[in-house]
């Protein structure tokens, strides 16, 4: 080991971490957030690709793995992973189990709830389907599709349903009646169940960005019962979820979650909307003392200012002012741009008298970053997503001070437009396949010890294991 990686054992990145009730502990404060990978098959069971990409961050040392946003909803959900039923758990069970094999990480899925979004309908598409939900007279339908654009505020007066035209049909939580909102916390601590069956040391529950319950947590939360208004009534939901999900899981398996830090929603008004550091820290504060075992923080990615879709495709939540502080995908935004958030939600969860750890992500990039994070005491633990993403063993790299070797992320926009595609998320940076051709690989291992190759492909073989402590 060169001098500087004899020098990185003692830092505080590299400690272990104890986590939780269950005395879990991290091997080191490297956390990877979720990411999709849409690896699944088309009814969201684990593939043999999903194994690779998983058993491959493992192999790269990674404190904690987050698994990718996973379903909790027993619905169609293409090839997103599920844990909406029990026939999931064996390919989930053997995805994990092939991790241990490997790896001391600690392994939970991030679980998420989300609601009805269609794709943008053609013009006359869009009339003949309102036509028959008895939105349109009959007569409209003699009208050219421009005429009827031209007076749409008159067929559709509406907001919702000129919103519908233009984007595309998006369900909201102000849709769902109060039987819908009172099956979501058992949806939640059935997954959560069923996470435990397979093998993982818990759950993340997905309380961020565009999806549900993200959306009752905002003060953009416009339903007008108990699930709304107040600052009470905007938490009762989040809270029926943390607790049904405890009572199914019990004391020791991990509970926490991802929320976000800031909405930063850009109005039609040019004025930022959403929840504030302000409003975060609250919401901060009262998940931390109903029992969560952390709180990773977030920012942006909402629908309300998403780009208008093309014709024959979805909002993606990510394409607007909020989508870009959720993934800040341009080479001069700053580095470590959401820290502040994680700070100032930590310090009011300490002002409270809590412990609850705190994770930041966005952009963090270098070890003296990571390290600094951690020793001014802006959060417990340091997230790294598309780093890890463009570089799994970027974990064992920085251990043994060897960064010279490492694939650094350039924060293109390629692995998000992928996602955005629905395709199977890749790193542009990685080996091509052998017709040099778009790149479907899993990139090679690094081993200390052996000449690196970056155009070394991932096998099977390689999977031995490795350690980062
Ligand atoms: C391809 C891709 C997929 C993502 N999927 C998820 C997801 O499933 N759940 C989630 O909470 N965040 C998701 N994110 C956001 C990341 O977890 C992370 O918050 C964001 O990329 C900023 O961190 P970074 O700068 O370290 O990449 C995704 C990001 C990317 C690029
Ligand atoms: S595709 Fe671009 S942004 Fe994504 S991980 Fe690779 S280098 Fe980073």
């Amino acid at each position: 080991m060169n001098p500087q990686g004899a020098q990185r054992s003692r830092s505080r990145l590299f400690q272990p971490f104890p986590i939780g009730k269950g005395g879990l502990v991290l091997p080191n404060r490297i956390w990877l957030p979720a990411m999709v990978t849409w690896r699944g098959t088309e009814d969201g069971f684990v593939t043999p690709s999903v194994r690779e990409i998983y058993l491959r961050y493992a192999l790269g040392g990674a404190g904690m793995i987050v698994l990718e946003a996973t379903g909790i909803r027993d619905i169609a959900s293409g090839p997103l992973l599920r844990l909406s039923h029990d026939r999931f758990v064996p390919g989930l069970k053997a995805l994990r189990d092939e991790m241990r094999a490997v790896s001391d990480s600690v392994v939970i899925p991030q679980i998420i709830d989300f609601l009805k979004i269609a794709t943008r309908k053609p013009t006359r598409v869009f009339m003949e389907d309102a036509f028959r939900r008895g939105l349109l007279a009959e007569s409209v339908l003699g009208l050219s599709e421009a005429q009827f654009e031209a007076a749409l505020p008159r067929y559709l007066p509406s907001p919702r349903h000129q919103r519908d035209f233009f984007y595309g049909y998006r369900q909201t939580i102000e849709d769902l009646s109060l039987d819908e909102i009172r099956r979501i916390p058992g949806w939640f601590a059935s997954a959560a169940r069923r996470a435990q069956a397979a093998g993982f040391d818990g759950v993340e529950l997905h309380f961020a960005h565009a999806y549900t319950m993200a959306a009752f947590l905002s003060v953009t939360n416009a339903r007008t019962d108990r699930y709304g208004g107040s600052f009470e009534n905007r938490m009762r939901l989040p809270l029926e979820v943390v607790r049904a999900v405890r009572e199914e899981v019990g004391r020791d398996p991990l509970v926490g979650c991802r929320y976000l830090g800031s909405e930063d929603i850009l109005g039609a008004d040019g004025a930022i909307h959403g929840n504030t550091l302000e409003d975060a820290q609250a919401i901060g504060v009262e998940l931390a003392r109903a029992g969560l075992d952390f709180l990773s923080i977030s920012r942006g990615g909402k629908f309300e200012d998403a780009k208008q879709p093309p014709v024959g495709e979805a909002m993606y939540p990510y394409t607007g002012h909020s989508g870009h502080t959720c993934i800040p995908r341009g080479k001069s935004d700053p580095v470590g741009v959401n820290v502040p958030l994680a700070a100032g939600i930590r310090q009011a969860v300490r002002a409270a008298g809590l412990t609850t750890p705190v994770v930041t992500s966005g952009k963090i990039i270098a070890f003296d970053q990571a390290e600094s994070i951690l020793q001014e005491g802006r959060a417990d633990l340091v997230g790294m997503a598309r780093a890890l993403l463009a570089d799994p063993d970027l974990p064992r790299k920085w251990r043994a001070g060897s960064d010279a070797d490492l694939r650094a992320c350039v924060f293109c926009p390629f692995c998000e437009e992928e996602d955005q595609r629905h395709r199977v998320v890749t790193c542009t940076l990685w080996p091509k396949g052998p017709d040099g051709g778009r790149s479907r690989l899993t990139p090679g291992v690094w081993r200390p010890d052996a000449p690196w190759n970056s155009r070394h492909v991932f096998s099977f073989a390689d999977a031995t294991r490795v350690t980062t402590a």
